[in-house]
């Protein structure tokens, strides 16, 4: 019986292409998506994945809905905390509410997630998680210090949760994305990102392909002597020590 892996965010951008790339590899794929839109649905029907509507900001929603994803695909083995938002904004004028949805999705999130596969993946003594990060949860910017702050503790979070993990074959590890080509870098108003993409010295965005094969590689059992590692896909952006 193949392993099921479940993205949060898996309907579109990054998230989407993780969930195909994960399918491919040969795993039942549950993705969750926040909003009722039908196109949710059609993608998941379209390319054999299951969706599931509920948000990771609701501690309670996740619990319920990973238990409706085991009871209906089995016990999940591998958990992709991919779903995030950004709300750019110079912190003289951040809002609290700037500040807090950013930290509630981005950060509280990770932990509403991986909280209920827990227990399960301890007591199965196996499972893979992998937390979608940030460039800018490395090196700052200027405009996203909600967005830098959830990013960088979720690094925190992957160091602490790799220890606790590790001795019961959890691994627990995370990519740190550049500017990757989805609609939230599209967001970017056209003359900040075109000097944000003159600082990549590869010379473009990047594809969320090359994220997803980065996600297959750690999920799977020949990454199992990684865990609490931070996998920065930049395109020579940033060199993280
Ligand atoms: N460092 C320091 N100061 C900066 C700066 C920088 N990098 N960029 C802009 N500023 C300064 C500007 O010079 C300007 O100063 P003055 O008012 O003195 O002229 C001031 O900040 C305001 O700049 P803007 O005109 O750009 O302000 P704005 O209010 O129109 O826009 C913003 C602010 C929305 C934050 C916009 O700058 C922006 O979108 N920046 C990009 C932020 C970014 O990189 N977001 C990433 C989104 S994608 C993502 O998050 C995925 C991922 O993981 C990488």
């Amino acid at each position: 019986m193949s392993k099921v892996a479940l993205v949060s965010g898996g309907t579109s951008g990054i998230g989407a292409a993780v969930a195909l790339a994960l399918r491919d590899a040969g795993y039942r794929v549950a993705v969750t998506h926040v909003d009722q839109a039908e196109e949710h649905q059609d993608f998941a029907q379209k390319n054999d994945l299951s969706a599931f509507c509920w948000s990771v900001n609701d501690y309670e929603a996740c619990v319920a809905g990973v238990a409706k994803v085991e009871a209906e695909l089995g016990p999940v083995s591998v958990l992709v905390n991919n779903a995030g938002i950004t709300r750019d904004m110079m912190f003289h004028k951040m809002t609290p509410s700037a500040w807090g949805d950013v930290l509630q999705t981005n950060l509280t999130g990770v932990f509403n997630m991986t909280h209920p596969v827990w227990l399960g993946m301890r007591e199965r003594r196996y499972g893979r998680i992998v937390n979608i990060s940030s460039v800018n949860g490395q090196k700052g910017q200027a405009g996203q210090a909600n967005y830098s702050a959830a990013k960088a503790g979720v690094l925190g979070l992957t160091k602490a949760l790799a220890q606790e993990g590790a001795r019961f074959g959890i691994t627990v590890n995370a990519i740190c994305p550049g500017y990757i080509g989805t609609e939230m870098v599209k967001a970017i108003p056209d003359h900040v990102r075109g000097r944000i993409v003159e600082e990549i010295p590869v010379g473009r965005l990047g594809e969320p392909e090359e994220i997803a094969r980065c996600v297959t590689f750690l999920a799977s059992d020949a990454a199992g002597f990684i865990t609490g590692s931070t996998l920065s896909v930049n395109g020579g952006q940033y060199f993280a020590a």
